[in-house]
């Protein structure tokens, strides 16, 4: 089996977690990322990891005519995992276009460059926003797709729907969409993890980031919510269980074992927590009281998303092995590493 793979945003945080999974699986790793919202120190950190350094260039997704040089230069790619995109949900409610653009035309010429270079596959990193607010709880991967309540969700619908027809022109043979939930954590030696430009937007790196006293106060997002501490509940996943996953997906599509020409697999713990339950969980594993107080919601917030992961655990024969517990002193580890004068980060 040709065990080269591209992987586009690798020094990001779902893919630089994915990059030290495969090459813990003996696959040869390339990156391709810009640099936008990661930095260089990551390749370290996965050295660190692994002993082994995962090839890199530094390339515009949007940039064709060097995605082209970079496909001419590397032969024997057999898949591509595709994480490259923005990704701030209120970003790209206030900046529709660049969301649009970036994260649209760099999967339209990867794909057309996948398609120049005959490579058969690709792992394309979704999201469970595109169920928006399911009527039945969990959400499987046949509840209906609805109308996308920010660009960012948007791009992940149409990226799916572009995908979808290029298979069925025939110009790519296979794609495994991943709809991730929320990936909370770091790598358990603490050498990779989240990497937030500016203000985080999501809730751990903010509860961290508040601890370590970067931010004043935590703010949360409404608690009159149809639920049982009236804060809303999300499927928090462990990133390296996440990467994992890609992991097992890329094996399937190079043993040419897929069901359908495009699948798509709910990637979730299956159990809905509270932001109330993430504050105690964090004040318990860190031994400190977390700074917060609770403001008015958070427009676009679903109020509740848990993912039914019956298929993927069937199927990718793929489940959850690390607790909320762990993955979240994961995340404040973390934090505290990223914070020590040794970090270069
Ligand atoms: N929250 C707070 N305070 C904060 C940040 C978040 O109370 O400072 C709350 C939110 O209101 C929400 C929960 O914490 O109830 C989780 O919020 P996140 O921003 O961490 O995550 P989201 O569920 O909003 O978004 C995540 C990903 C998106 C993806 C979406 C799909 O960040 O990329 O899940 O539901 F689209």
């Amino acid at each position: 089996m040709n065990k080269k793979i591209l992987v586009t945003g690798g020094t990001g945080y779902i893919g630089s977690h994915t990059v030290v999974e495969l090459q813990n699986k003996g696959f040869d790793v390339i990156i391709i990322d810009n640099l936008s919202n990661s930095k260089i120190e990551v390749l370290d950190g996965i050295e660190k990891i692994t002993g082994k350094r995962p090839e890199f260039e530094c390339i515009d997704l949007c940039d064709e005519s060097q995605l082209s040089l970079f496909f001419k230069k590397h032969s024997g790619i057999s898949s591509v995992i595709h994480f490259a995109a923005y990704k701030a949900v209120g970003e790209s409610v206030q900046d529709p276009l660049k969301y649009y653009s970036n994260n649209l035309i760099s999967l339209i010429n990867l794909l057309n460059q996948m398609k120049i270079h005959a490579i058969k596959g690709i792992i394309f990193s979704s999201s469970c926003t595109v169920y928006g607010q399911p009527d039945k709880l969990p959400v499987s991967e046949n509840s209906p797709i609805q109308l996308a309540n920010s660009p960012y969700g948007n791009t992940k619908q149409i990226s799916e729907e572009i995908i979808r027809d290029t298979i069925t022109a025939k110009q790519l043979e296979n794609c495994i969409s991943l709809r991730y939930f929320n990936p909370i954590g770091a790598h358990s030696s603490a050498l990779i993890g989240e990497l937030p430009l500016g203000v985080p937007n999501n809730l751990v790196p903010f509860i961290t980031q508040t601890a370590i006293g970067i931010r004043d106060q935590l703010m949360v997002f409404g608690n009159e919510y149809n639920t049982p501490d009236g804060t809303c509940i999300r499927d928090y996943i462990n990133v390296t269980d996440l990467a994992k996953a890609h992991v097992i997906a890329v094996e399937r599509l190079l043993k040419k074992i897929t069901k359908k020409n495009f699948e798509v697999f709910n990637l979730g713990t299956g159990t809905g927590v509270s932001v109330m339950e993430i504050i105690k969980t964090f004040e318990k594993v860190s031994q400190q009281s977390l700074n917060y107080k609770i403001v008015q919601r958070r427009e676009g917030d679903v109020e509740q998303i848990w993912a039914d992961t019956c298929y993927a655990n069937k199927e990718l024969g793929w489940i959850t092995e690390i607790s909320l517990k762990d993955t979240i002193l994961s995340s404040w580890k973390w934090e505290q590493c990223l914070r020590t004068k040794h970090t270069r980060f």
